[in-house]
């Protein structure tokens, strides 16, 4: 399994349920890294979802202890069973939230990771992967600037 995140300088990822600090280079690069993938979300990050919409082109999982009323969308009611309802998929990326983060690092193996060189404040992080001596950079992918804010996507691999 893998996942995708996009994370600030302290590894902070969100605040007030949405990115306060959003690239279009990074919105484009979780375009085209989860096409065709089936992705795993968090109840509350599936609400920031453009539209309140799943999204297009991809098999949509959402975990929620509750109900989910969104029509195109499998719902799970635990990481675990999220992880045995989409072995029969060929691609399976996490995209978040912190929570979901979090509990699902333990299924993942590889991380597409952007770096986006700005610290907003925070209220939910991301595990340092470069303090974590199970991971390392496996291969830069992209780097580049946007409205001045420097930022790379980096693949990281389970050792
Ligand atoms: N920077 C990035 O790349 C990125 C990507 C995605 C999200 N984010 C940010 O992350 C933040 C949202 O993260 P979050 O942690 O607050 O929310 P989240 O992980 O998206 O969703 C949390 C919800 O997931 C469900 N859930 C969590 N653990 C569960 C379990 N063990 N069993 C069943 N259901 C479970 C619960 O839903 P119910 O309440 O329905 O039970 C819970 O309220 C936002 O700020 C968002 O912008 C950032």
């Amino acid at each position: 399994m893998e996942l995708i995140v996009a994370v600030y300088d302290d590894w902070g990822i969100g605040a007030g349920g949405t990115q306060p600090v959003a690239l279009s280079a990074d919105r484009k690069f979780f375009r085209e890294t989860t096409k065709g993938a089936c992705v795993i979300a968090g109840r509350k990050t599936l609400g920031d979802f453009p539209g309140g919409k799943p999204l297009p082109n991809r098999v949509n999982v959402v975990i929620s202890r509750g109900e989910v009323n969104m029509e195109g969308v499998i719902v799970c009611h635990s990481p675990e069973e999220a992880a045995e309802v989409t072995r029969q998929y060929p691609r399976v990326m996490v995209i978040g939230g912190g929570s979901i983060y979090r509990q699902m690092l333990p299924f993942c193996d590889t991380a597409y990771i952007t770096k986006v060189h700005a610290c907003p404040e925070s209220d939910t992080f991301f595990p340092n992967l470069d303090e974590d001596p199970q991971w390392e950079i496996a291969q830069e992918l992209l780097s580049g600037e946007e409205d001045g804010i420097r930022y790379e996507m980096c693949l990281y691999k389970r050792k």
